[in-house]
């Protein structure tokens, strides 16, 4: 493979390795005899640490959902509240650097309520400590610090980092949304960052491929977040589970990068790993605009003179969903589920025969999903022709702009005052209500009565916003929320009905026009909120965790396994449905992300004891009641190691690493239950926890709390591990005395034996990077 174009010297980690991974797809391609690969398929493969391990048939039926693939990311992202863990992390290594580029993003800490000026100069105050420690830790280690205030993590990395061919990942269920520029970026929790910044291979089940054929284009009222609101209805929230979806046809030709972007970005709504798009002019536009032309004639070059960045001809999709843009209508997805999905022309009889609340309570527009100068430009149009037309907002209308690029240039061409002076509150570049950090005046939190907003951003559970599980939140395009705010009656639709003025006439919206980039270029904006450039890591930084702090811990390194077999006692019993919620519960929690032992009070705080039918209710051996982390608490005080039993798809949820650690911080040896769901029992094995599952079900029943449950020939097992897993004997001794013997399996690789050794996967790497 011949040398690429070089980039600027201080943006050389920006471009992704072409070279490189050309070369390794060569070697993966002679191992699949030619076949024709997707282009998910082709960056995957072309990060792969060692194509002759991962690869192991020339059959890609037997690679797709049934293979693991060790992979080397390029970068990292970080957002605010899942850095501190995986930084805590980090930080144990004792590495004096990260392996590849990090950056940290300031932005799920920042409320929203008065706009940016108040909003932020509050928010720095109360999460003061955490930024400091996230700002030294990025200064010592050699990571860019994106600041309170500078953007929202995924806008900023489209705009920065994103590269066609880009493999990243970040540690937020978004990170996708750079899949809008041609990358692979998968969302994954702190300890798989880790792995990343340590330069450990990082594991995944190679995902199957669905293929989305768009046709088409799209005109008027439809936008790109229709094709995912679309999409999110034809496959549920489950229907992208294990798949990487990839987007082809002639319809991608007309769309935006930042378009492409807001559908990759919800990609995550319908359980996919990620999604991507093949190399566009769209992309090169974007890419010049962004003062990254060096990318753009570098992703040339690999797409012309290497067939890179584009599926093969003929390569096959596991399962293919045609989309017609040209008769794509507007669609409005909830409320509390974002594949509700209801094409506008339907949504007023529908709020009628569900019960939903006639008058919309808030507009509001922006976030990682639909910041861009399209989305702006369009939703500004419409503010200007309802202005003309003598008419205001009739509900509260907020504008989050999703990075100070964007509200710079959004500023200078006047839209930011367009809004300002139509009555809509600027908030600061940053989550604000998308994550419930959304100081609301009107409706209170504690409300009984159920009130709708519309938004433009991706997702909807109960309370997410504003904190009230009342709040319905329909989300829909930008520009659908802004006509919406003009009327804020659920039965209006803008694309036909018309808004009676004061003077009697009928004022009715014409279909929104935009600009897909600004004509006079981008500008940055504010200096202080620009970071250095592939800052160098500087040692002499002292990382900032006060001894008393509520809110950051420095983590201490788990023990390492003793060699001896595992003594534990039965704590609990759990019956029926446990995911990550009910071991880690999020609200008001998320507080304590940095401070592992306060965040450990909520342990299993939703669990339900099968013998007693209580939530968060255990029992000591003397029969005394206890909150079912205190009396973790109490056992590690006594040095009694303990096992938690239960039932199916233990840890079903999210990737929360928390949902592991607390266990294991608290005392916690072995986690045996009839079956996990994969992320969280490969989290506990990265926690030095032993994941085993019963042979016989039916074993469940014959286990009481209290009793004791030891392994037999655990070193036998260490020794003689297999991919595959293999098999253990567990002894139960019952407080009568009685005792016998069950059958367990387990799922130990030959990496995750050694984190049991070593007590966790960060014990392991640390030890193997400093050696
Ligand atoms: Fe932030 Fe909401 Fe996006 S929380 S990262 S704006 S999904």
């Amino acid at each position: 493979v011949e040398p690429f174009l070089q980039a600027p010297a201080d943006l050389k980690s920006r471009v992704p390795p072409y070279a490189k991974l050309i070369s390794n797809l060569e070697v993966v391609k002679s191992l699949v005899n030619d076949a024709p690969l997707t282009l998910a398929e082709k960056i995957l493969y072309s990060h792969l640490c060692d194509p002759h391990e991962s690869i192991t048939s020339s059959n890609l039926n037997d690679i797709r959902g049934q293979q693991y693939l060790k992979l080397n990311p390029d970068r990292v992202a970080m957002q605010d509240a899942s850095a501190q863990m995986a930084l805590l992390q980090f930080m144990t290594t004792g590495l004096p650097e990260t392996a590849v580029p990090g950056s940290i993003h300031c932005d799920h800490l920042i409320v929203g309520k008065d706009g940016e000026a108040k909003d932020l100069v509050s928010s720095i105050a109360t999460n003061q400590e955490v930024f400091d420690f996230l700002q030294s830790c990025s200064s010592k280690y050699g990571i860019q610090f994106w600041g309170p205030g500078s953007g929202i993590i995924h806008q900023i990395v489209l705009e920065n980092f994103s590269a066609p061919g880009l493999m990243m990942l970040g540690t937020d269920s978004h990170t996708p949304n750079a899949g809008g520029l041609g990358a692979i970026a998968i969302g994954v929790g702190g300890a798989d960052a880790v792995d990343a910044l340590t330069g450990t291979p990082w594991e995944l089940k190679a995902p199957k491929i669905l293929g989305v054929k768009l046709t088409g284009h799209l005109s008027g009222w439809t936008s790109p977040k229709d094709v995912i609101t679309k999409l999110a209805g034809i496959l549920t929230v489950r229907g992208g589970t294990g798949f990487i979806v990839e987007y082809f046809g002639e319809g991608v030709g007309t769309l935006s990068c930042t378009g492409m972007a807001t559908i990759c970005n919800m990609g995550a709504e319908i359980g996919a790993t990620t999604s991507t798009f093949p190399y566009q002019e769209a992309h090169k536009r974007y890419l010049q605009a962004t003062n990254r032309g060096f990318i753009a004639s570098a992703a040339d070059q690999a797409l012309h003179q290497y067939n890179f960045l584009k599926a093969d001809e003929g390569a096959e999709y596991d399962k293919v969903i045609e989309i017609n843009l040209s008769e794509l209508e507007p669609h409005v997805n909830g409320p509390f589920t974002p594949d509700l999905s209801t094409p506008i022309s339907e949504f007023g009889e529908k709020t009628l025969k569900e019960d939903w609340p006639q008058r919309i309570s808030a507009g509001l527009i922006g976030s990682c999903t639909n910041s861009s100068y399209q989305d702006m430009t369009r939703a500004a149009e419409l503010v200007r022709q309802a202005s003309q037309a003598g008419l205001k907002p009739k509900i509260p209308f907020f504008v989050t702009p999703g990075s100070e690029q964007i509200r710079a240039t959004l500023e200078r061409d006047g839209l930011i005052k367009t809004f300002k002076d139509n009555g809509a509150i600027v908030l600061a570049n940053a989550c604000g209500p998308c994550i419930g950090q959304w100081d609301r005046q009107d409706v209170a939190k504690t409300s009984k009565e159920y009130n709708s907003i519309f938004t433009s951003f991706n997702r909807n559970f109960r309370a997410r916003n504003d904190g009230n599980r009342n709040t319905m939140n329909f989300l829909t395009s930008p520009e659908m929320v802004t006509a919406m705010i003009y009327s804020g009656d659920a039965q209006f639709n803008p694309m036909k009905d018309a808004i009676k003025l004061q003077n009697g006439e009928e004022f009715k919206f014409n279909p929104p026009k935009g600009e897909e980039l600004p004509g006079a270029g981008f500008i940055s904006g504010r200096k202080e909120f620009y970071p250095e450039n592939d800052p160098k890591p500087n040692p002499s930084v002292e990382v900032k965790v006060a001894p008393d702090s509520d809110r950051l811990q420095l983590l201490d390194p788990f023990e390492p396994w003793n060699g001896k077999e595992l003594k534990t006692t039965v704590l609990l019993k759990v019956e029926g449905k446990c995911t990550t919620d009910h071991i880690s519960a999020a609200g008001v929690w998320l507080k304590y992300k940095g401070h592992l032992e306060n965040i450990s009070y909520n342990t299993l705080i939703g669990a339900q004891n099968k013998e007693t039918g209580e939530v968060n209710k255990a029992y000591d051996l003397d029969g005394t009641a206890y909150g079912i982390p205190e009396l973790m608490i109490k056992w590690k005080q006594d040095k009694r190691p303990w096992i938690v039993v239960a039932e199916h798809n233990y840890g079903e949820g999210s990737a929360r690493e928390h949902a592991a650690l607390s266990p294991r911080f608290l005392g916690g040896e072995i986690i045996l239950v009839k079956s996990f769901a994969r992320i969280h029992e490969t989290n506990l094995k990265k926690q030095g926890m032993l994941p085993l599952t019963f042979a016989d079900e039916s074993d469940y029943d014959r286990i009481s709390s209290g009793d004791v449950i030891e392994t037999v020939n655990l070193a036998d097992m260490i020794a003689k591990y297999g991919d595959n897993g293999g098999t253990l004997d567990v002894k139960v001794t019952k407080r009568s005395g009685e005792s016998f013997i069950i059958k367990t399996k387990h799922t130990m690789s030959k990496d995750q034996v050694e984190f049991f050794k070593a007590g966790s996967a960060i014990n392991y790497i640390g030890t193997l990077r400093r050696s």
